[in-house]
Formats: structure tokens, sequence, C-alpha cells
């Protein structure tokens, strides 16, 4: 049987194609601008970024655009392929985020966006990134929380798989949805400081774009008042200096 990160890979090159077809529409870039300024927002401006499961280079390509110098890694090939030739990204490897093929202290910044559920032992991953980060560097990571709406989702994604419903991220994955008291102690049994948690984009690109519109609107007040609504967890931390 295969194993569940090689179905992830297949995954993600059958899909590469069509990925920013997807973020790149009014609704997508909406809902995945909300999730870049988030990112960005924890994170130090202008300097060395990894960005880990980088798909096409969407949030490389933002944080460039911002100053910075970006590097991506990303378990597709085809993905890596779509960031070089499509967006013209030319720091991409394909790899595992959770084994870096960078030296110690290499970088400022890492990103990691729609990515970190899928990975198998975060725990691992988080000690690679605290391993490749500078002194006093800073990680974001963007993931779907657990909540209301993606506790359904494994079962959801079974019955897609059996009907082969070939879409974005829809598949059975062993995926694992994080609460922000689970970031919170990853983050810190991993040797991060100055951890911070927050609900990011209660509007989902799923949404059709009337109900996206009215979601859009009522984002500021959920994610305030009921951030458990909230479909994606923003956890962020420090490498102690
Ligand atoms: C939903 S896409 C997000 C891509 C990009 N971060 C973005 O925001 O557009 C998830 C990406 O994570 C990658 N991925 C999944 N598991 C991974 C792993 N273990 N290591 C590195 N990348 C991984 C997939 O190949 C895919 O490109």
């Amino acid at each position: 049987m295969r194993g569940e990160r090689e179905k992830v890979r297949e995954h993600y090159d059958g899909v590469a194609e069509i990925y920013d077809r997807r973020y790149g529409g009014e609704v997508g870039d909406r809902y995945h601008g909300h999730i870049r300024d988030h990112v960005m927002r924890c994170l130090p401006k202008g300097g060395d970024l990894l960005d880990l499961g980088c798909g096409t280079g969407l949030f490389m390509a933002h944080y460039m655009a911002e100053g910075g110098r970006a590097v991506g890694l990303d378990l597709s090939p085809e993905m890596v392929r779509a960031a070089r030739l499509a967006n013209g990204m030319e720091h991409v490897v394909a790899g595992t985020a959770d084994r870096l093929p960078f030296q110690e202290a290499s970088f400022d910044a890492v990103s990691s966006i729609l990515a970190f559920s899928y990975v198998p032992n975060p725990d691992v991953m988080l000690r690679e990134i605290h391993r490749v980060l500078r002194p006093g560097g800073r990680v974001a990571i963007c993931t779907l929380g657990h909540n209301l709406f993606t506790a359904a989702l494994p079962l959801v994604y079974r019955l897609g798989e059996r009907v082969h419903w070939r879409r974005i991220g829809v598949g059975d994955f062993g995926e694992h949805y994080y609460t922000g008291k689970e970031m919170e102690e990853l983050f810190a049994s991993a040797g991060f400081v100055d951890v911070r948690v927050n609900r990011c984009s209660f509007a989902h690109v799923n949404l059709s774009k009337p109900f996206f519109d009215l979601a859009r609107r009522a984002e500021p007040f959920v994610e305030r008042r009921c951030p458990y609504l909230a479909f994606n967890v923003c956890a962020s931390g420090t490498k102690q200096k």
C-alpha cells in the first residue's frame, strides 16, 4: 500500500497545473491574500525566507515583493516545476519539510501555508525549522484548524476519493487539523519562544461567491469574537538569540 506522503505528492503533482487558477482568481486571491498578509505580519521583512510546502510560490513572490529573498521547498516535483516555470521562482527544491537540505542558521524567517496538516511528524518538522533559523529568526505556520467545519472533512474526503472527486486538497491523506493549544505546545517543545497563535480566515475559498462575500464581511467580527469558527490557525514563534 502506498504511504500517505506518496499519496499527497501524487495528488499535488496532478493539480499543479490548475493550482494558480484556484488561488489566482478573484475569490481565491482574496482568500489566499488574507492568509499571506496574516503570515507576513508575523515575520521580519527583507531577510532570507524559507517557505515550506511552497507550492507554486505564491507566498515567496509576496515576500520578495516586500524586499526579501526566498527559497522554497515542496514535496511535489510538479508544484516545484510550476513555481519555477509559471512563476519564475529560481530557488525552489523538491523535498520534505521534516528533512531539510539546508545548513543550520541559514534563514531569518520560515513560513508554511496550508501544508502543515499533511506532515505526519510535525515535531520533527519544527525541530528542523529551529535548526535552520538564525538566532532571533521567526517562523509562522498557517494551517487548517480543528473546528466545527473541519471536523467533517475526513469523512467528506473519504467519500470524495471514492467518487474520484479531483479537486485541490481533496483526498484522504490522514491530515491532522490543529487546535491553537496543540500548536502552542508543539512550538514550545521545539524550543521556540514568544509563541503567538491566532485564528485566520473565516471565509473559505470552497464557498460559493455570495456566501464567500458574506463570510468575508463577517470575518473581522468572527476572528475577534468567535475564533473557533475560523478555518485556519496561524502560529508563530522566535528562535532565541
Ligand atoms: C494546499 S498546498 C499550499 C501551497 C502553498 N503553500 C500555498 O499557500 O499556495 C499544500 C502544499 O504542501 C505540499 N506538501 C505536502 N506535504 C509536504 C511535505 N511533507 N513537505 C513539503 N511539502 C509538502 C504539497 O505538495 C502542496 O504543494
